[in-house]
């Protein structure tokens, strides 16, 4: 009886951290990860934008998330394992609802996904910007904004964790 629970807990086990990884097509386009809402939350930025220009009329929130086993990895250690994904979810802001008098919630589906994932098969971290569709997104190539961006203002290996109140370091 015993054991059996240990060999499905084991089971379970396996199963959550396999859905976690990164999952490709055969000619290395990354899927969208479907069970990210589940993952660890970390953030929602608000109207962020890394160009300058007049403040955003439509509001908009980015939700960051991370895959449940590389964050407990993350806790422990403080280092991105191998496998860990990013998903960074953009929603539109709304106020159309006669009860909210000020501010915004977030409605709708998606507007745009993009994933950071640190994968040794793909060369290290890589980005990739899925559309509307949801379809396979190709590796946005490296020498793209993306990649210096990250690499010269992110404070744990190239993610923002200055910008995530729970892994924050000083
Ligand atoms: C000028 C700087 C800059 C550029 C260029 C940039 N980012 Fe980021 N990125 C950020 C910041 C700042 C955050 C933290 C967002 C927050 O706090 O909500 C972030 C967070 C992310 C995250 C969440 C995980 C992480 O790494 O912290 C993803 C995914 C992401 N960016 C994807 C992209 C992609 C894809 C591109 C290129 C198309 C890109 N970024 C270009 C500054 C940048």
């Amino acid at each position: 009886m015993e054991k059996s629970i240990m060999l499905m807990v084991g089971a379970l086990l396996l199963a959550s951290a396999a859905s976690a990884q990164p999952a490709y097509t055969p000619d290395g386009k990354m899927l969208v990860p479907r069970d990210y809402r589940s993952w660890m939350f970390l953030t929602s930025g608000y109207d962020m934008s890394y160009v300058e220009g007049p403040a955003a009329t439509n509001h908009s929130f980015g939700n960051v998330f991370v895959d449940r086993p590389s964050y407990e990895v993350f806790a422990k250690t403080g280092i991105w394992p191998d496998k860990t994904v990013f998903v960074l979810e953009s929603r539109a802001g709304s106020a159309d609802d006669p009860l909210v008098k000020r501010g915004e919630f977030q409605a709708g589906p998606p507007m745009s996904l993009e994933t950071h994932v640190k994968d040794a098969a793909k060369g290290g971290w890589a980005f990739y910007g899925f559309g509307r569709d949801g379809g396979p997104a190709a590796m946005i190539p490296k020498t793209a904004a993306c990649y210096s961006c990250h690499q010269d203002h992110a404070q744990t290996d190239t993610t923002f964790t200055q910008y995530y109140p729970t892994l924050a370091r000083k």
